[in-house]
């Protein structure tokens, strides 16, 4: 789970690149353990390595192995649904007087890392948040952040692909995998003896920063938590002013089984629900597209931390240049896009008439929108997750890389300067 690099200063990538690794684990242990290899061989060999690197954090870590500290600076990260999801909501703090109850709260996270320092190892992590912590979130990985402070947390909330830790069953993992789900909950709200259960799940993917500001010392144990304020699953709206409310959520179980799902809040047209506040989307016109929405308001870092949400994931920030080859790049179009978007790409073909949210217009792209990387990946992830939700296909399956790359800059040569 966690990179072997356990004690280590400045940038381990720049130096693997130029030098042989130091594997500092160990010999942080024989310096500690005073080994019986002799410690001025030890320290002999660390000084010329050291002195090689052009690293400036080189000398300080070496006064610090000199001292048989180390240069161990952990950070733990925990993931944490807070008492909402594990203790469940109060009547008084719902509209209408429900009390609400999760019997699951999975959530499936990737490309975690801190910022300046702190890889998390590369891989998803999928908790089960109603799972009881005692209150103090579930561990998700000790990290190496480095001395100093770490300022930012990064991580991306997306359907499940290579699972390499956290609490859920492999029941849930699988579920998340099958249907492409970044959030599974499911539980019970209940009002005067009236039970409503409710499961749906939610597919998203969208990345998040989040800065914060925590001191890591030499020898400490420092904390980050990634903090999901599950009550924003019921919020009533998308601004400020929020309240968490459940009576028209109960009031769209349409078959009457006693449970609702995501195809029954589908249904209901928000058109009708004076208490839903959207701020002005007028792409989010049912009570699902709302509850999709309002779940990526839940990410927080620290508790009440804000996160800045961020659609372009990391895979997908540096891409790869494609070869220039203009006419397969228009017969690619022309097959698998202009259905939708049109010929000329004006979000005026036949496929797109009447969809909700619209087919884009793809040659008045601005902003991020405009840029390789988001292009690149809208056109591998397509769009049948929040914060999209439309009909457009994925084509991560469908064309290889080398496609990909010629439709993204096609696409971005669309809009023009
Ligand atoms: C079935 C219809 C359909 C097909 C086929 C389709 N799209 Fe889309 N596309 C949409 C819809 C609807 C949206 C607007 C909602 C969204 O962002 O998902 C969209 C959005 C986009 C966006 C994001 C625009 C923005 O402003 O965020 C890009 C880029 C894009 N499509 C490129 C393509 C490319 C390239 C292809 C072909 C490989 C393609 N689309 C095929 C329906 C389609």
């Amino acid at each position: 789970m966690l990179k072997a690099r356990n004690t280590s200063c400045g940038n381990s990538r720049d130096e693997a690149e130029t030098e042989p690794v130091v594997d500092w684990v160990t010999l942080r242990a024989d310096v500690a353990a005073g080994s019986a290899r002799r410690p001025k061989d030890v320290l002999g060999r660390t000084v010329r390595r050291f002195t090689s690197y052009r690293s400036r954090m080189a000398r300080p870590c070496l006064i610090f192995l000199a001292l048989a500290i180390g240069c161990s600076a952990e950070v733990e990260l925990r993931v944490f649904g807070e008492a909402y999801a594990e203790q469940g909501i109060e009547p008084d703090e719902v509209v209408g007087g429900w009390a609400l109850e999760f019997s699951e709260l999975v959530v499936s996270l990737d490309d975690v890392r801190l910022s300046p320092q702190g890889e998390v190892g590369d891989g998803g992590y999928v908790f089960d948040l109603a799972a009881d912590s005692s209150r103090r979130g579930h561990l998700l990985a000790t990290t190496d952040a480095g001395l100093g402070s770490v300022n930012m947390a990064h991580f991306r909330v997306a359907m499940p692909t290579q699972v390499v830790g956290g609490n859920a069953t492999a029941q849930q993992i699988e579920r998340m995998r099958l249907e492409k789900l970044a959030f599974w909950v499911s539980g019970r709200a209940s009002r005067m003896g009236e039970d409503v259960l409710f499961a749906w799940g939610i597919p998203a993917d969208i990345s998040y920063d989040c800065p914060l500001s925590t001191d890591v010392a030499a020898g400490d144990v420092a904390r980050v938590e990634l903090t999901m304020h599950a009550d924003h699953l019921f919020v009533d709206d998308l601004e400020v002013g929020a309240e968490v409310a459940f009576d028209a959520i109960a009031g769209a179980d349409s078959n009457s089984d006693g449970s609702v799902s995501a195809a029954e809040l589908g249904q209901v047209s928000l058109a009708g629900l004076a208490r839903y506040q959207t701020g002005g989307r007028r792409d989010i016109d049912t009570l699902w597209k709302f509850i999709g929405a309002a779940s990526l308001t839940m990410a927080h870092v620290d508790g009440e931390g804000t996160c800045t949400p961020r659609l372009v994931p990391d895979a997908f920030a540096d891409p790869t240049p494609a070869p220039t080859d203009p006419p397969r790049a228009m017969a690619l179009y022309a097959e698998h896009c202009a259905s939708c978007h049109g010929d000329e790409g004006r979000g005026d073909g036949p496929g797109a008439a009447g969809v909700l949210p619209a087919a884009t217009d793809l040659t008045a792209l601005r902003g991020e929108a405009s840029t390789l990387p988001y292009i690149a990946f809208r056109i591998a992830v397509g769009g049948a997750m929040f914060p999209y939700a439309s009909s457009m296909p994925g084509y991560a399956d469908s064309l290889d890389a080398t496609d990909r790359g010629l439709l993204a800059d096609y696409v971005a040569g669309l809009s023009g300067p």
